[in-house]
């Protein structure tokens, strides 16, 4: 399965789907990364696995639309779309462009906490457990139907850095393992539910 992924920064989880890949536990194949910013570290992964990169700036663009059809062609012959902390909003044309066919990994347990800071949005909740969730993406924001999550607990001693950094550790188990399951045909979506078959969760 061909994967074009979107980011915005870090990359650590794009280095879980490429270290997937790498280690044979991933059948599948990365073949655009696309960024917004031409500063993410991520591009820097790419260029030390040797994976094809573009650089693709909204302030480039007049229009929304304008700037998601050049990511759109960019991501021509791709089979799934993964958002992997691209920071921007998609709309409704690109979504629609891509049915059922884009995933995004989100660090809390949807449908709390949704949006910007979700792991800082817990901490000023007082959740004792959080965690992060892959699903598919729909026009609702982070919202769309759930493929797979993980709890984490909330220490009592924890900063937005402690927390973020232990989600972050089952985000990069969570995300290869969507994308295999979606990659080896097991994953059906049944209006909000998705049924993933044979899985041992
Ligand atoms: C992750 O916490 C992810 O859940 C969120 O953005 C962050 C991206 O981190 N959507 P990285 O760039 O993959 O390291």
């Amino acid at each position: 399965m061909k994967l074009g992924v979107l980011v915005s920064g870090r990359g650590s989880n794009l280095q879980a789907l490429i270290d997937g890949i790498e280690s044979g536990k991933l059948p599948c194949s990365i073949d655009i990364v696309i960024s917004d910013r031409e500063k993410a570290y991520a591009l820097e992964r790419c260029k030390r696995h040797k994976i094809p990169y573009l650089v693709i700036k909204r302030k480039d663009f007049s229009t929304q639309e304008a700037f998601e059809e050049e990511i759109i062609k960019a991501l021509s012959g791709v089979d799934l779309v993964v958002l992997a902390g691209f920071m921007r909003i998609l709309s409704e044309h690109f979504i629609k462009a891509f049915p059922m066919k884009i995933i995004n990994i989100h660090p809390s347990l949807t449908p709390a906490f949704l949006g910007k800071s979700a792991q800082r949005q817990a901490l000023e909740y007082g959740s004792r457990i959080t965690g992060c969730t892959v699903h598919f993406v729909t026009e609702e924001l982070d919202s769309g139907p759930v493929i797979v999550q993980a709890c984490v607990p909330v220490l009592p001693d924890d900063t937005e850095e402690t927390l973020s950094e232990r989600i972050l550790s089952y985000e990069h188990r969570l995300l290869p393992q969507a994308v295999r399951w979606i990659s080896e045909g097991r994953v059906k979506v049944m209006g909000r539910k998705v049924v993933v078959h044979g899985a041992n969760y």
